[in-house]
């Protein structure tokens, strides 16, 4: 590919996400926001007007325009690629939508094997438009590092077999119970798409991945390590391969932290729920991230500032520590709280 032509920016490797990344020390705390760029900013929503969800994930000006738009206001010290964890499914023509305010939303939801058969595995040229807006991204960025991302299998799973968001799982988790020949299939499927976007991103120039498992905490440690851990493992090992940090996050894995870390991951993300003391000593010998509570944005400054505080100190105690919401931006969070978050942790 044409990635060994580009030559990267001198600071890149050095920025401060990127060597907390790899368990140094850096000048201040990185901070970056899951869901920094999307809902919760003026010029987000001014730039979507009249364009779908998944039309705008395809559209490389408009990937590179919204991924840059909170590096600009925040100054956050990474970027997070603007697309979402089912983007590859619909590239390679799964039927499938993102509803405002629902989610993703699966015409024929996935149930026997020979529906998992009739998914496509992703290449290049499914997403041109990726490639694209990655190369856009990398050349204005500079020394700021791109976050590339996938969906890990257990979560995208969850929306193929659901047809839709749901809170249990419950089909999805009576085919791994009751079907493991086609739910290993699935979740090989998933797998081999999400290696592949991931691989698209990062030979594109992205430096840092993060496999988003947000549903994981549904399921006990056994279940995880029998049934979804050595899916994720491969994903997060073809990304080793490439050579960049790999951030692995779920909601609700206080007892899946060390088996998330173990899974192949550089830097395990924590939710709001488990203090990083309590999450620091079962990631072992990897950086954290994470993990103020994405409601405390709502309160006085002064009261999310305090809180922002006692998580860096706590992060002190970590191989490396990257500051970072518990979970994604609520839609209706005042962007000025993040500039004060953001400038706080940078000072602090
Ligand atoms: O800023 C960023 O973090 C980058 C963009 C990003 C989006 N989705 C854009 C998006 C990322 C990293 C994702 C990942 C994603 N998508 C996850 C994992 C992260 C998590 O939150 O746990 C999941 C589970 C999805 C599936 C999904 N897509 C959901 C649950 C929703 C929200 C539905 C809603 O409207 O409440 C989406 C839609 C979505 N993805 C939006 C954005 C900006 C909102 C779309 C809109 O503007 O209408």
């Amino acid at each position: 590919m044409n990635h060994a032509v580009r030559t990267p920016h001198p600071g890149l490797a050095e920025s401060p996400f990127l060597r907390a990344a790899r368990g140094e020390q850096p000048s201040h705390t990185p901070v970056w926001l899951m869901r920094q760029a999307g809902r919760s900013l003026p010029e987000y929503l001014k730039v979507r007007e009249g364009i779908g969800m998944l039309e705008s994930c395809m559209d490389a000006d408009l990937v590179t325009e919204i991924t840059l738009q909170p590096v600009r206001r925040y100054g956050v010290d990474a970027a997070i690629f603007f697309s979402d964890i089912v983007l590859p499914l619909k590239a390679v023509g799964v039927d499938l939508d993102i509803k405002p305010g629902v989610g993703p939303v699966v015409a024929s939801p996935v149930r026997t094997l020979a529906d998992v058969e009739a998914i496509p595995d992703l290449t290049p040229d499914h997403v041109p438009f990726i490639t694209r807006a990655v190369h856009q991204l990398v050349a204005e960025l500079g020394a700021t590092p791109l976050i590339g991302f996938a969906g890990a299998p257990f979560t995208v799973a969850s929306y193929l077999v659901e047809g839709g968001p749901s809170k249990e799982h419950a089909r999805t988790k009576a085919m791994m119970f009751g079907a493991p020949d086609v739910w290993d299939a699935l979740m090989r499927k998933i797998a081999g798409i999400a290696a592949a976007y991931l691989r698209i991103q990062v030979e594109a120039g992205a430096s840092a991945v993060q496999l988003f498992d947000s549903w994981a905490g549904a399921l006990t440690p056994a279940d995880y390590r029998a049934s979804v851990m050595p899916h994720s493992e491969r994903v997060l090992a073809a990304a080793g391969e490439l050579g960049v940090p790999r951030i692995h996050f779920g909601v609700g894995t206080s007892n899946l932290l060390g088996l998330m870390g173990e899974a192949g991951a550089d830097v395990v993300g924590v939710d709001w729920r488990t203090p990083l003391e309590q999450a620091i000593p079962l990631v072992g010998d990897r950086a954290v991230q994470g993990n103020l509570d994405p409601t405390l944005v709502f309160a006085p400054t002064e009261v999310m500032t305090q809180r922002a505080a006692e998580i860096i100190d706590a992060g002190r105690a970590a191989k490396g520590h990257i500051f970072n919401l518990g979970h994604g931006v609520i839609p209706s969070t005042d962007p000025d709280q993040l500039k004060a978050l953001t400038e706080f942790v940078h000072d602090y």
